[in-house]
């Protein structure tokens, strides 16, 4: 990392900042904010602290590596498209006939030999510094606590090495890891991933489950954490694909699990399956908390690091934020690998205000009718994809997928209640909309056919429609009408809801004439002229079998829910900024933001 620092001094812009700042709220602020600006950068505290605890740290944090879309880049040190290109011709590879073919592809496999991790037998850099059991104490290392509900410091940039109990198979995921105390760590990996399967397997067999959780060194090496790579592959087989060197791997100290020799600070340990502890809450990579729920804890054996190590870490919350640019490699890199099940399907696209899961476009070659249906249940079907939520597939013959405006022109003007597809299956863990959790509503809308005959029979102006609605319902307090020269234009209101929005709903029937679509969502924490973050609120707010209404115009009900709606869990809050440490930062000229950018990102709570 320090290597890293070095080349961000030159090649990132990079950020450095020598002034004494807490662990608890400052520091995550201070990320959170600067990678929501367009010209965003990655910055190194050199001197965390944390004021409660009385603690200054011996190491610096560094945050935002993945700052923006030209850094992401430039880590790869190439564009992932160019890393995609590579996994598609070797997905294409067709045995070679003759002498010359056979030739032709000696490049091509010479790469591969690149691919496979080598075990070392000497000792890393990073074990150049042991702690003992005895002296382990978490509280040495600068761990974040980003939110003022959080229920307590998280590691958020940790790899989590981990093994099948055959030891047969391998696995790198980044999880989310909450300090408990000095040396217990929560292992926040979700029952789809691949550490929880490996999990079930030591809890059948009464064993304990070694755990090693690397942090820093190559930035790559956290990026093939997050990468959604199919069960039982190791994801330092694609480090070696992306950089064209294998990576290099030595035993952890107290347990079997391999981890990358150049990495800052390495902490091992062993699960016990008979013990859950309640994890969170903690404001998550969807703009809200998730709720406490009991996970595995691991007990440390051992801390190892380099003399000199760096802390990375990164911050969760609304978008946009650093898992922006992961996730944009994220999905240029696997658009080969999704094309075997989906092999008319172009591109697609996951808009950070979608938080990934909730929202996924699809450009296809439609061929026959259903297409894109067939596309859907394959998405729905197939790996980490099959979290997503809402899918909408357009035809060859749309505009950029990234073209928000021309795009959402596209679709509205194909928008048709009988090619829409209300179905159920599984959901992310994290979703906090469905009645129960992990099963939950898809939506899927097919737009590859040509555009709809009839637009809006009586179109009227906002301040009309509004008054017409306030007659039939006085708790609809705003309305908007967005793409009014679409066939489809969306009506977005907002409301004081006291009851159930079907009750509502039932009132506006008569106003058919006027809507062909109406969003609602609550007047609290939405502004209703900020179409970026109310995508974000709607696709994250709604389960669409029970959210969704199609006739006699489709409605999408996007407040938050509660008993009125028959939904029985708890609602968890919006992850807001601490205004008080927002209003010192800015005091002491560490963040400068104006009112206009707070409302544009929901920084803190509507008055
Ligand atoms: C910033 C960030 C934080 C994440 N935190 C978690 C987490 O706490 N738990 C989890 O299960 N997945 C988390 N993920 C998603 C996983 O890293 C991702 O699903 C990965 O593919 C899992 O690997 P696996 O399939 O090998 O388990 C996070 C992703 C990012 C980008």
């Amino acid at each position: 990392m320090n290597d890293v620092v070095e080349w961000l001094k030159e090649n990132g812009n990079l950020k450095v900042i020598d002034e004494p700042l807490d662990v608890e709220l400052e520091i995550p602020h201070i990320a959170y904010i600067e990678v929501k600006k367009n010209d965003s950068r990655p910055i190194l505290f050199t001197k965390p602290i944390n004021r409660a605890k009385n603690i200054e740290y011996d190491m610096p944090v560094l945050m935002n590596i993945f700052a923006n879309k030209e850094l992401t880049q430039k880590i790869f040190a190439k564009h992932p498209d160019r890393v995609a290109e590579g996994i598609d011709k070797l997905l294409k590879l067709k045995p070679p006939k003759g002498f010359i073919e056979k030739l032709k592809m000696i490049p091509e496999l010479f790469a591969l030999k690149n691919v496979f991790p080598k075990r070392l037998k000497a000792t890393g850099e990073c074990q150049e510094v042991i702690v003992a059991k005895k002296d382990i104490d978490l509280d040495k290392l600068p761990i974040l606590k980003t939110w003022e509900e959080d229920g307590g410091p998280f590691i958020t940039m940790g790899q989590v090495y981990t093994q099948s109990l055959d030891g047969n198979m391998q696995n790198l995921g980044m999880y989310r890891l909450q300090q408990y105390d000095k040396n217990h760590l929560g292992m926040h990996w979700q029952i789809h991933k691949d550490a929880s399967h490996f999990f079930d397997q030591y809890q059948k067999a009464g064993k304990k489950m070694p755990v090693t959780v690397a942090i820093g060194g190559d930035p790559l090496y956290i990026w093939c954490g997050q990468a959604p790579m199919p069960h039982g592959m190791f994801e330092m087989l694609l480090y070696g694909f992306v950089r064209g060197k294998n990576a290099q791997l030595v035993k952890s100290i107290s347990n079997d699990i391999y981890i990358p020799r150049d990495v800052d600070i390495v902490i091992e340990g062993f699960v016990d399956p008979t013990k859950m502890e309640i994890e969170g809450p903690f404001g998550d990579h969807t703009g809200y908390y998730t709720l406490e729920e009991p996970y595995p804890i691991m007990e440390i054996e051992t801390i190892t690091m380099k003399k000199t190590p760096v802390f990375q870490a990164t911050v969760v919350g609304k978008p946009p934020l650093e898992d922006k640019y992961m996730g944009w490699a994220t999905e240029r890199i696997f658009l080969p690998m999704l094309k075997p099940m989906a092999p008319d399907l172009i591109d697609y696209y996951m808009p950070e205000n979608g938080v990934f899961h909730n929202l996924i476009l699809g450009k296809m070659k439609t061929l026959y009718k259903g297409h894109a249906q067939q596309f859907m249940h394959a998405f729905w079907g197939v790996g980490q994809m099959s979290f997503v939520k809402h899918a909408i597939f357009v035809n060859e013959d749309a505009p950029e997928l990234e073209d928000d405006s021309a795009i959402t022109e596209y679709i509205l003007n194909r928008l048709d209640p009988s090619k829409i597809l209300i179905t159920q299956g599984i959901i992310d863990a994290l979703d906090h909309t469905a009645n129960e959790t992990l099963v939950g509503g898809k939506l899927g809308i097919d737009a590859t056919d040509i555009e709809v005959e009839n637009g809006v029979e009586e179109p009227i102006k906002d301040s009309e429609l509004l008054s017409k609605m306030q007659s039939l319902d006085n708790n609809i307090l705003e309305l908007k009408q967005y793409f009014t020269h679409t066939k489809n234009p969306i009506c977005m209101i907002t409301v004081n809801k006291t009851d159930s929005m079907k009750i509502t709903i039932e009132k506006l029937k008569e106003l058919k004439a006027h809507i062909k679509v109406l969003i609602i969502v609550d007047k609290t924490n939405n502004d209703i002229d900020e179409p970026y973050m109310l995508l974000w609120r709607v696709v994250n707010n709604i389960d669409a079998g029970r959210d969704i209404i199609l006739e006699p115009f489709i409605t999408v009900d996007g407040t938050n829910k509660s008993k009125v709606d028959g939904f029985n869990r708890e609602w968890p809050g919006d992850t807001f900024c601490t205004k008080e440490t927002l209003d010192n930062l800015q005091k002491r000229g560490l963040i400068d933001i104006d009112e206009a950018f707070i409302k544009k990102f929901g920084l803190l709570p509507f008055d």
